[in-house]
């Protein structure tokens, strides 16, 4: 089939690489001319893993190409996804200007019949809004689905690959079975396609998004809980996640969850509630909650440091918002550091993939240590917000050496808190007991 992805980011590319990869005929469409440019000689703009083979493969045997010209990629396909920002408006609803700006132009270059997907995340509504910008100068007939995105960015192509299920909101029967033909390579082991209004689907990912951001924030609190009152969130965890209605996955507290998708889609979803007057506590409730965990780390400190925090030397372990990405929108790592220097500490800071995105809000405020013990010389406090494997295991001898003073704070609980009690740490994670250097 001859597709079109407009907007090559975490989504778009991941999206145009796959479906290159199953045969499609695929181009893929942005208007920033460096990323273009740059993936045209197969340079990802993204850390994502499996992605940059895929791209060099589907490229180099013709299946997949790269465009600045959006108009002339419209005009190629018969199925256009529009897969760009949906970055959060001024007052948090899901600002729609670049998904309309696409509609417009593939308006201007719609003169045969073409299936438009909407893939970006988008408020209830948004495909009728594209429908009405499309038909304003299209010259043949058309079709708008919501095919909203559940991949995870660091296992994106696997995601999208082999997807728990893919939620295909169509107008009609038509339009199905063109959607039915482009994922059935994806479905083939029996996970659902699962058909429904396009309204429905629109509304399921932001659903989905906040039912798991509601999740981990419920987590949150209780963690601080157990530490309040001497339980271990771990045991915790597993005693309710062994329970069938509730489930294993995204049970893990940590230091507040960030990312270019739940911050802005839960905003957005309260604001969608707000405009309909159907008020949603619980995510206003939940955001609270996430703002107030993003400081727990920097409070640690802090507590630690017996409030003296200005001229320590902390050492930060990771800045993406979580492992396997280079994306640090959002990313708890930011909130502590920005904290760290208000405070007057010097920070030194490190991360396998996300020094040179970190680089663009922080700049020269911090030190970029090349590797993970760099950033430990002399530290007076050793924070770890990404759990990056290579911090899994390390060598616990020379970080004591190289550190000052024996201090770590795990947003991720990565280590045990008695094992690293017994080697002269005090070792203070989330929702676990403090372990101190003489237990
Ligand atoms: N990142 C994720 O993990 C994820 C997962 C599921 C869904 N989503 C949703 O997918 C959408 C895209 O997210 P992303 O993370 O890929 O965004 P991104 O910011 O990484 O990429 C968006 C791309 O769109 C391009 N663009 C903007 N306006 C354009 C225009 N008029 N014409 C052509 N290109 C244009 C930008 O240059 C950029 O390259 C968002 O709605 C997001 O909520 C993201």
């Amino acid at each position: 089939m001859k597709v079109t992805v407009v907007g090559t980011g975490y989504v778009g590319l991941v999206v145009g690489a796959c479906l290159a990869e199953t045969g499609n005929d695929v181009c893929c469409a942005d208007v920033d001319a460096a990323k273009i440019e740059g993936l045209k000689q197969d340079r990802l703009p993204i850390y994502e893993p499996g992605l940059e083979p895929l791209v060099a493969r589907n490229q180099r045997d013709g299946r997949l190409q790269f465009t600045t010209d959006v108009g002339g990629a419209v005009e190629r396909s018969d199925i256009v996804i529009i897969a760009v920002g949906t970055p959060a408006d001024e007052d948090g609803s899901a600002d729609l200007q670049h998904v309309l700006a696409v509609a417009r132009t593939i308006g201007q270059h719609l003169s045969r019949p073409k299936t438009i997907i909407t893939k970006s995340t988008v408020p209830v509504g948004t495909a009728e809004k594209v429908r009405a910008e499309v038909a304003k100068q299209a010259t043949a007939p058309f079709h708008v689905c919501s095919n909203p995105e559940f991949l995870k960015e660091g296992a994106a192509v696997e995601d999208f690959m082999k997807p728990d299920r893919v939620i295909l909101g169509v107008d009609s029967d038509e339009a199905a079975r063109v959607l039915e033909e482009l994922y059935a390579p994806f479905v083939r082991t029996g996970n659902p396609l699962i058909f429904m209004d396009v309204a429905s689907a629109e509304m399921t990912k932001y659903a989905a998004n906040a039912m798991l951001a509601t999740r981990i924030s419920f987590m949150n609190q209780i963690a601080r809980l157990c530490e309040a009152v001497g339980a271990d969130v771990t045991l915790v965890r597993k005693g309710i996640g062994t329970d069938r209605r509730i489930g294993p996955a995204f049970l893990f507290p940590g230091p507040g969850y960030g990312g270019s998708c739940f911050p802005k889609d839960v905003q957005a979803l309260i604001r969608m509630g707000e405009a309909r007057r159907v008020p949603l506590d619980i995510l206003t409730a939940v955001e609270a909650a996430n703002a107030r965990q993003k400081r727990l780390l920097f409070e640690k400190l802090q507590r630690h440091f017996e409030g003296k925090v200005k001229g320590r030397a902390v050492a930060v372990w990771g800045l993406a918002f979580k492992a396997e990405t280079d994306d640090v929108r959002e990313s708890p790592a930011l909130v502590l550091v920005e904290a760290l220097l208000e405070a007057g500490a010097t920070v030194r800071v490190h991360d396998p993939a996300a020094r040179e995105t970190a680089r663009r809000q922080l700049g020269d405020r911090v030190t970029y240590a090349p590797h993970a013990f760099d950033a430990l010389g002399g530290a007076d406090a050793l924070a770890i917000v990404t759990e990056w494997l290579e911090y899994r295991n390390p060598d616990f001898t020379r970080i004591k050496q190289l550190m000052r003073q024996p201090l770590i704070v795990d947003g991720r609980n990565l280590y045990d808190p008695t094992r690293l009690g017994k080697l002269g740490f005090t070792y203070d994670s989330i929702g676990r007991p403090l372990a101190c250097a003489s237990s």
